[in-house]
């Protein structure tokens, strides 16, 4: 088996907040993720699938075409959005943490990907602070 990771990029706002918690508390849990009116991140994310290279093309899959997937199933709809208020797929009141985003984006993906097998999605919402999510 091998697996086959494809970088891509997307910048977006979010705001973690508890509506029942004081503002102290929210500031006191969230940090700067609970600024009041909003602030935005440079997120990476690493999508990685499995599977047994091609005998004629050699590849697990081609990466252009798991490139072009994710961008219509994820990143079109995240990139330069509210991720508390634009994206279709957020269930109203969900943290948009980076490890729920994890889980939504791979409910987005999962069955999409044609030729090989999702295997892990890695989120990075700072250069220092990053969530994985295998599916379960
Ligand atoms: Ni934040």
């Amino acid at each position: 088996m091998v697996y086959l990771t494809r970088i891509e990029r997307f910048n977006a706002a979010h705001k973690l907040w508890v509506a029942d918690w004081s503002v102290e508390k929210n500031q006191e849990v969230f940090g700067k993720c609970a600024n009041k009116n909003w602030h935005g991140h440079n997120y990476k994310l690493h999508v990685t699938v499995k599977g047994k290279p091609d005998p004629q093309t050699g590849f697990v899959m081609d990466a252009k075409e798991l490139s072009k997937v994710v961008k219509v199933e994820i990143i079109d709809k995240v990139d330069h959005m509210n991720l508390n208020l634009d994206v279709d797929f957020m269930p109203k009141g969900m943290q948009p943490t980076t490890e729920n985003m994890l889980i939504l984006f791979w409910k987005q993906l999962a069955s999409k990907i044609e030729g090989a097998e999702l295997h892990k999605l890695t989120l990075f919402e700072t250069e220092t602070i990053y969530a994985e999510y295998f599916g379960e």
